[in-house]
């Protein structure tokens, strides 16, 4: 293992290198402008796949392609299916990234770039442990699949359906998945639950154009003004979700749980500094943790509709819209909750605007039990390799295919994040430790 370390520490720089690479490419999944660079992206990996001896393919679904790479030593011995996003979120709002999103610049021993947390770091990091074992050992002790997909930020519809179809193919013991992150730095984390996730976008509709509000303002509903009373609905003072039935399949917390979480060296009054708040607001009979990773939520992801520009315009809008994500947990259904949505939002708005839906897709939560095949091997992994022991988290984040892998091909999930909750994912300046990669 000693000489497995030093080639890692003898290719840094090359490892790097191509992180780097990588990371040049703005494989967007969500904007068609950036098809083209999510099947670049995925072209690049199977290049990589290829300079380590793997078999390698590109495997196409109505959207973008998927790399399904293989080592395969001997049937007999179990498989492992490492899954990884090579897809990134939108960049926007760019002018707050302090670099260009797709220009990687290193700055001391953190490398920012759109995905470098989320996911390319992430899962590079086991392409070249692979490769590492590989170039000094010859051979693994297992089998290795790596299934590495580019719609991961938009649900993973189409590697539901791959993997539906290619079950036997796919056939493994247990899956890693390192697209969390470490409850702090230093202190390695196992994931063993994640929220799943049901997505909305609203849109009010008044008059069939835009028009002067100072002419028709008074006698026309505003459609911009009945979206905000039907969002004020959505929840009480209590921050309880209003929405009839939304908590009906909700498995409540267990005590040992709780306590579990309490026990987790959770600063309030740090985490409100990070964020620059004033004061948290979440669902009473909560803590922060709970209220994050095992309670379901309703966000307003953003509001739009008339005039935001630059000076005044005195118009009365012809529509207005919004978009949301709730965060589910066991036992609740994306199916489910955005038909009590859409139901609760039909009934509370008034007859005499229209309101149309646009849902887009969804993923149910899950939970990795504590004994799951090849949990005590990862605590000993991590314990060899950080020099501590992980915590037990969960979080409030989705990786929707986890599921899948569940109930598809009978594999639990070991989330074994290596990137910090501050990385910046989804956000501007988005980052990644080169500690944390090496
Ligand atoms: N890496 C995240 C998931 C994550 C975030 C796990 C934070 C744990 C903590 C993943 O890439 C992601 O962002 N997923 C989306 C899925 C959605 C777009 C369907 C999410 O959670 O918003
Ligand atoms: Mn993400």
């Amino acid at each position: 293992m000693d000489s497995v370390l030093q080639y890692i520490q003898d290719h840094k720089q090359d490892f790097i290198a191509d992180l780097v690479e990588l990371l040049r490419i703005p494989s967007i999944s969500a904007q068609r402008d950036h098809a083209a660079d999510c099947r670049r992206a995925a072209l690049y990996l199977i290049d990589l796949f290829n300079q380590i001896g793997l078999t390698v393919e590109l495997r196409e679904t109505a959207g973008h392609p998927i790399v399904l790479a293989k080592y395969v030593n001997d049937e007999r011995l179990p498989t492992i299916l490492i899954y990884g996003h090579y897809d990134v979120q939108p960049v926007d709002p760019l002018d707050l990234w302090k670099t260009p999103p797709f220009e990687p610049r290193i700055e001391g021993e953190t490398i920012y770039a759109r995905g470098a947390t989320d996911n390319k770091g992430q899962f590079l990091a086991h392409i070249k442990a692979v490769e590492a074992l590989l170039k000094v050992q010859g051979e693994m002790p297992v089998n290795v699949t790596f299934l590495l997909e580019g719609e991961e930020e938009c649900a993973s519809g189409n590697l539901e359906k791959f993997i539906k179809e290619n079950k036997d193919e796919l056939r493994c013991d247990v899956v890693v998945v390192s697209d969390t992150s470490m409850f702090a730095e230093g202190m390695p984390s196992i994931c063993y639950g994640l929220r799943g996730i049901c997505t909305e976008e609203i849109r009010v509709e008044g008059p069939n154009q835009d028009l002067h509000s100072g002419i028709y303002g008074g006698a026309v509903p505003n459609p911009a003004e009945e979206l905000c009373r039907i969002i004020a609905q959505l929840k009480d003072a209590e921050g309880r979700i209003t929405i009839p039935g939304f908590y009906d399949d909700v498995v409540p917390m267990e005590e040992w749980e709780r306590e579990a979480f309490a026990a987790l060296p959770f600063d309030e009054k740090q985490f409100k500094k990070a964020l620059d708040l004033n004061g948290s607001h979440g669902e009473s009979g909560y803590s922060n943790l709970e209220q994050r990773w095992a309670r379901p939520t309703l966000e307003i992801n953003g509001i739009f509709g008339g005039y935001t520009g630059e000076g005044s315009k005195t118009v009365l809008p012809g529509w207005a819209g919004a978009k949301f994500s709730m965060r589910l947990v066991p036992n609740q259904t994306p199916e489910t909750i955005d038909r009590l949505f859409q139901n609760y939002v039909q009934r509370i708005a008034a007859e005499y605007v229209k309101v149309s839906f646009k849902p887009s897709g969804g993923a149910k939560a899950v939970v990795v039990p504590r004994d799951a095949l090849f949990m005590d091997e990862a605590v000993e992994a991590i314990k060899k390799g950080f020099g501590r022991e992980p915590v037990f988290i969960r979080e409030g984040g989705s990786i929707p295919i986890v599921i899948t892998y569940q109930e598809e091909l009978g594999a639990n999930t070991l989330l074994i994040g290596l990137g910090q909750a501050d990385d910046n994912a989804h956000a501007p300046n988005e980052k990644f430790s080169l500690r944390d990669f090496m």
